[in-house]
């Protein structure tokens, strides 16, 4: 594997899966691949959950892991082409990135959207860059558009607390004071419509995810309707990706509560983290014995090292 974006980079789902489980029971059975072997996590936006189960992956499978926060602790980097470099960045990705590619064996970046071009942000401008520049394998921690370590650990979740074969699946819109990117609603769409589930999407009318990872999802504008015998909660927020990186709606009516979770089937409530508590769920329903976004967190640490395992065994050959 030499990038990981797309469910697609996974291959069979149910053998990614298979692995996941194998990986988690037996954590440390593949230190010999990450010996003498170090992975650079670059971070150009705040992380908790990525930043360390990434970095537990990296220990599992005997990795060096070194974590550089763009802004922070190095220079500034300028992203954008041809520019005339006369601001305040004072080096460039173009020569950041083959610097940073000679240090190390796998590169993980977090970049978000910017929401300044949504061209730009879709492109994966920042990402790609890496991709073309470093000659490394190249993980996205949560990119412009996507999440796949996020959605991957969402699916061995689901795997995990399933009791029907084939679950209803809800991935719902929800309210917050600020404009969110869509990655985690895109990767989670992507890898749903890949997976064995009912997948619904229920949102406001504007909040439509962009086609490429909407698919062919059943999209219900009515939440309570969408709801009805779930047996999976996704709750997040996002911005528009039709009126680009916009707030069109802030109706509380929209927070998950008990009233929504009464006319599902029992459903766990899913959130990627961090979560804004009575924005986007209640006190009540993300502290029930049904809440499951603790396992799903800990679940972070086993799709990141499945991933890191497969680019580690792609490097042996
Ligand atoms: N879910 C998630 O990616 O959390 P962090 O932003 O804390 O890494």
């Amino acid at each position: 594997m030499r990038t990981f974006l797309h469910v697609s980079d996974i291959g069979d789902i149910e053998k990614a899966l298979a692995e996941a489980a194998e990986v988690k029971k037996n954590p440390f059975a593949w230190q010999h691949l990450g010996r003498n072997k170090t992975i650079i996590l670059i971070f150009f936006n705040s992380s908790l959950r990525t930043r360390l189960s990434s970095q537990k992956a990296a220990m599992n499978l005997g990795m060096n892991a070194i974590v550089l926060n763009v802004n922070g602790d190095s220079w500034k980097l300028e992203t954008e082409m041809g520019v005339v470099m006369d601001g305040d960045k004072p080096e460039h990705l173009r020569e950041a990135i083959p610097v940073i590619g000679s240090y190390c064996d796998i590169i993980g970046v977090r970049s978000f959207a910017q929401f300044e071009n949504r061209e730009f942000d879709y492109n994966e401008t920042i990402l790609n860059q890496f991709i073309r520049y470093s000659g490394k394998p190249v993980i996205s921690l949560e990119s412009a558009t996507v999440h796949p370590c996020q959605a991957f650990a969402d699916l061995i979740t689901i795997e995990e607390h399933k009791a029907a074969p084939r679950p209803k699946v809800v991935l719902t819109w929800a309210p917050h004071p600020r404009a969110l990117p869509q990655a985690v609603p895109n990767s989670f769409a992507e890898w749903m419509n890949a997976a064995d589930v009912d997948f619904v999407i229920t949102h406001p009318k504007g909040y439509e995810l962009a086609p490429q990872f909407a698919g062919n999802a059943r999209v219900e504008y009515d939440q309570m309707r969408a709801f009805e015998g779930a047996d999976f909660i996704y709750a997040k927020n996002w911005s528009s990706y039709t009126e680009y990186g916009k707030i069109l709606s802030t109706d509380r009516s929209w927070t998950v509560g008990k009233r929504q979770m009464d006319v599902t089937n029992n459903a766990y409530f899913m959130h990627c983290l961090p979560v804004r508590r009575n924005m986007i769920v209640t006190d009540e329903v993300i502290d029930s014995p049904r809440s499951i976004v603790i396992p799903e967190a800990a679940n972070r640490v086993v799709s990141a090292q499945v991933v890191m395992k497969r680019m580690l065994e792609g490097l042996q050959n």
